[in-house]
């Protein structure tokens, strides 16, 4: 939705970041190239060194300029991950991850779940048109906002505030957003979640909106959940689900728990989105210090985030073969050790490259 002008040359800044995103970047890489000679199509990648290292190094986060220039030069990002041990409160990765989110108004965070094989979700029995659903998770707001502060900071009468930044522009634009996804594939199903029960003021605002903007979608079936019931039916059964549209924080945890049932981490790929400008793509999972330098993180994720970047640069047929090659890996047992399948990163990517230039 939201899709840029379709061209033959695309403008690409790549981020690979820290940790396993400077190796499941590449991968993503090998896949994507071969996507595009395929279709004869054109990529000009520039990548970006920002991460943990440079920032060790020098202090560099995200420069003033970035958003201006992403704006200006390029068509999308793709993005590896941010986070370091080296760097605890991960300062540099705020500043660069959300820094981006929000400098560039990527208020959709799209993050399908979808399940390839049966055989890689951790619920019994449950098949593939059972586990295909989308978080739409709001982007720019919510409990990300980073204003609060300190109060008498350590201390034994220390006060710690957070606050939970809920507007009716935000709040509307992204539930109309998960109505109109829906209208535009098809699907008959839209579940909000908020916790308005507890959140007595930000998320009564999402019950008043989602209760105005679902009046506009007849033909949808809209239903509300709180979020501890939520993530409980996403594990009884996941089926109930097509479109889930929740806030900045439930959507961050939603949509992990939703990538298992789907298969692993590693497989999933997510849209930063504001939909007609710039946009950003990376997988769901984070630098994974536990198994960094050990050629085992699973690059299907980052794959398919380009497959997503694909779908939304008007490069269709791109995105379908990237997507087909995660599909035809999973279905033939050629996943990493996360998936139980024998391969490692560069083996992975090397598979799904070939994949790609043979389909
Ligand atoms: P994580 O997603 O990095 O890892 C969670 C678990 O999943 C780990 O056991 C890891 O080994 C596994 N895993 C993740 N990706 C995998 C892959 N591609 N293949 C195989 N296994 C994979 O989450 P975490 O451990 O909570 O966070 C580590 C760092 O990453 C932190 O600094 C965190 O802030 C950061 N982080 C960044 C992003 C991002 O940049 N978008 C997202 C999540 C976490
Ligand atoms: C994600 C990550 C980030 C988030 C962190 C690293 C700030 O977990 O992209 O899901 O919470 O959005
Ligand atoms: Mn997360």
């Amino acid at each position: 939705m939201g899709e840029r002008k379709s061209s033959p040359r695309k403008r690409i800044a790549v981020i690979a970041g820290d940790g396993i995103g400077k190796e499941v970047i590449p991968e993503a890489l090998k896949v994507l190239r071969a996507a595009a000679a395929k279709g004869g199509r054109e990529l000009a990648l520039t990548e970006f060194d920002w991460g943990a290292d440079r920032y060790l190094r020098d202090g560099t986060t995200l420069p003033a300029d970035a958003p201006d220039m992403f704006r200006r030069d390029y068509d999308a990002i793709l993005l590896g991950a941010l986070g370091d041990p080296r760097v605890p409160g991960n300062q540099h990765g705020a500043a660069i991850l959300l820094g981006l989110r929000f400098k560039l108004d990527l208020y959709v965070n799209a993050r399908p779940c979808v399940l390839f094989d049966r055989r890689l979700t951790p619920l019994k029995d449950r098949t593939e048109k059972e586990i295909d659903f989308v978080v739409l998770r709001e982007n720019t707001e919510g409990l990300y906002v980073g204003m609060g502060g300190f109060f008498k900071k350590g201390t034994a009468d220390e006060i710690a505030t957070q606050e939970d930044i809920n507007t009716r522009k935000g709040v509307e634009r992204i539930i109309r957003y998960a109505f109109e996804y829906a209208r535009s594939l098809g699907l008959e199903r839209v579940c909000m979640s908020d916790k308005a029960n507890a959140l007595a003021f930000g998320h009564d605002l999402w019950q008043r909106v989602f209760a105005e903007v679902r009046g506009e979608y007849p033909g949808i079936q809209a239903r509300h959940l709180y979020v501890d019931n939520l993530v409980m039916q996403m594990v009884r059964d996941p089926s109930q689900f097509q479109v889930i549209v929740t806030c900045n924080l439930f959507g961050d945890i939603a949509s992990d728990l939703g990538a298992q049932l789907a298969g692993g981490l590693g497989l999933a790929p997510s849209g930063n989105i504001h939909p007609g400008q710039v946009s950003m793509f990376e997988p769901v999972h984070g630098s994974a210090p536990d198994i960094v330098g050990k050629d085992m993180a699973n690059p299907m994720g980052a794959a398919l985030a380009a497959s997503m970047m694909c779908a939304y640069l008007a490069w269709p047929a791109e995105a379908q073969t990237t997507a087909a090659a995660a599909r035809a890996a999973s279905r033939e047992g050629k996943p990493t050790g996360e998936l139980g399948g024998p391969l490692g990163t560069r083996e992975a990517g090397d598979w799904l490259a070939g994949r790609v230039a043979s389909t």
